[in-house]
């Protein structure tokens, strides 16, 4: 994944035109592709939300999916650590994912820390900012730490992890999100009808 990879590709490779386009795939689905991305601390709910939403969005028959962070890493991103560098790279390839499920007229649903302004700003101009949904899960450190659903936050203060976000590593916590929802205050329910009363009042899901 070096820069002299990009480079090579600028000189030698041509963008090849698919003529089932996004509008053609959004046609066939009924509703248009999005990227509804998830950011918050460990903890702060964002796997949980992204869940919920995927249900109730799929339960009304649209296309979705959901790129989750531990899961991700897993698979794709199984090279990455947690360094600054890392996490720009994690942040990078899955804005890239997203912005080709996009394309295929799927309603893309992330759930990553994505802890730094910047990454968050650089997948927003590679989805293209209409399309792009930011959405903070704003449950603080306090209340993620005493939630500790995976044991990390202990093990982070005992030293065990290096570089945890919220305890050693930093969480910019976004400036302008389009959708904050009080994951620390309020309940699941809520949460996704806060979310889904948003999209439809922006009248992001369906087609015109
Ligand atoms: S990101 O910072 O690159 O966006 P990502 O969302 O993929 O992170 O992964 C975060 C998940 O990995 C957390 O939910 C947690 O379960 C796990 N994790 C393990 N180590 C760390 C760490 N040092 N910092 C944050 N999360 C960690």
């Amino acid at each position: 994944m070096s820069k002299e990879g990009a480079k090579n590709s600028d000189k030698n490779i041509k963008w090849h035109n698919i003529t089932i386009d996004r509008r053609k795939l959004e046609k066939m689905r009924g509703h248009k592709g999005l990227v509804l991305w998830f950011t918050g601390l460990s903890g702060s709910g964002k796997s949980t939300l992204a869940n919920a939403l995927n249900e109730y969005l799929h339960s009304k028959g649209l296309s979705t999916f959901v790129l989750d962070g531990d899961n991700i890493r897993h698979g794709l991103c199984n090279d990455l650590g947690f360094s600054d560098e890392d996490r720009m790279e994690n942040i990078r390839r899955i804005g890239e994912v997203a912005n080709l499920f996009m394309n295929a007229g799927i309603i893309t649903i992330t759930a990553f820390v994505s802890p730094f302004k910047k990454d968050r700003e650089k997948v927003r101009k590679i989805i293209g900012s209409t399309d792009f949904i930011e959405i903070y899960c704003a449950a603080n450190l306090d209340v993620c730490e005493a939630r500790d659903t995976k044991g990390l936050y202990k093990k982070a203060r005992l030293g065990e992890i290096k570089e945890f976000t919220g305890i050693s590593s930093p969480y910019e916590i976004p400036l302008d999100p389009d959708i904050t929802v009080e994951t620390g205050i309020m309940g699941l329910t809520d949460s996704v009808k806060q979310i889904v009363d948003h999209l439809n009042q922006m009248n992001f899901l369906y087609l015109k």
